[in-house]
């Protein structure tokens, strides 16, 4: 079996001092500090390659490395191309799945019914775990936005898009292409 292939993230840059007194005012990088935005739930139920569920506590202390918000997502370790990531009705039509898959956080998503794409949830700009949200996807830190088909920015600071990772629909499971 192949390893699954992420591609590598570019190195994070170091944080903006303003950035990180922003961060540190809003006591986390949780998406509580932004209530306007509307969260699709993080689905915990992991499918059949998954082997534990990560704990999300203290994650916030790494936030400009990839904080998660103390959330607790599905893990799937061992995944190679073909393999199962989520069940296609468990990604939210317009909304997304968070994931960690062999260590990288994944957000899938389903822009309109049928139709799916994968990104490599780490933020271009700082790091944060990008998430979906009502109508997209958006970095909890400092507001990037994403479009939940392609991973272009939509809205600032982030100037790069999200790195994707592909994904098809088989059946009616999401897997790794
Ligand atoms: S880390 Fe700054 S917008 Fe995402």
């Amino acid at each position: 079996m192949e390893p699954l292939r992420v591609p590598q993230v570019e190195s994070l840059r170091p944080p903006h001092p303003q950035d990180t007194a922003l961060l540190r005012s809003a006591g986390s990088c949780s998406f509580e500090a932004l209530p306007s935005w509307k969260m699709q739930a993080v689905h915990p139920c992991v499918s059949r390659r998954s082997l534990l569920i990560a704990g999300g506590a203290g994650l916030c202390a790494l936030a400009l490395a990839g904080c998660g918000g103390g959330i607790d997502l599905p893990e799937l370790t061992g995944v190679a191309s073909g393999d199962v990531l989520v069940a296609l009705a468990d990604v939210p039509v317009e909304g997304g799945y968070l994931l960690e898959v062999d260590g990288r956080r994944v957000v899938i998503t389903q822009p309109s019914a049928g139709t799916v794409a994968a990104f490599d949830a780490t933020c271009p700009h700082a790091g944060c775990t990008v998430r979906p949200t009502g109508d997209g996807l958006g970095c909890p830190c400092h507001g990037s936005a994403f479009d939940p088909a392609t991973g272009e920015v939509r809205e600032g600071p982030a100037t790069s898009p999200l790195i994707p990772v592909g994904v098809t629909v088989r059946g009616n499971d999401v897997v790794l292409v």
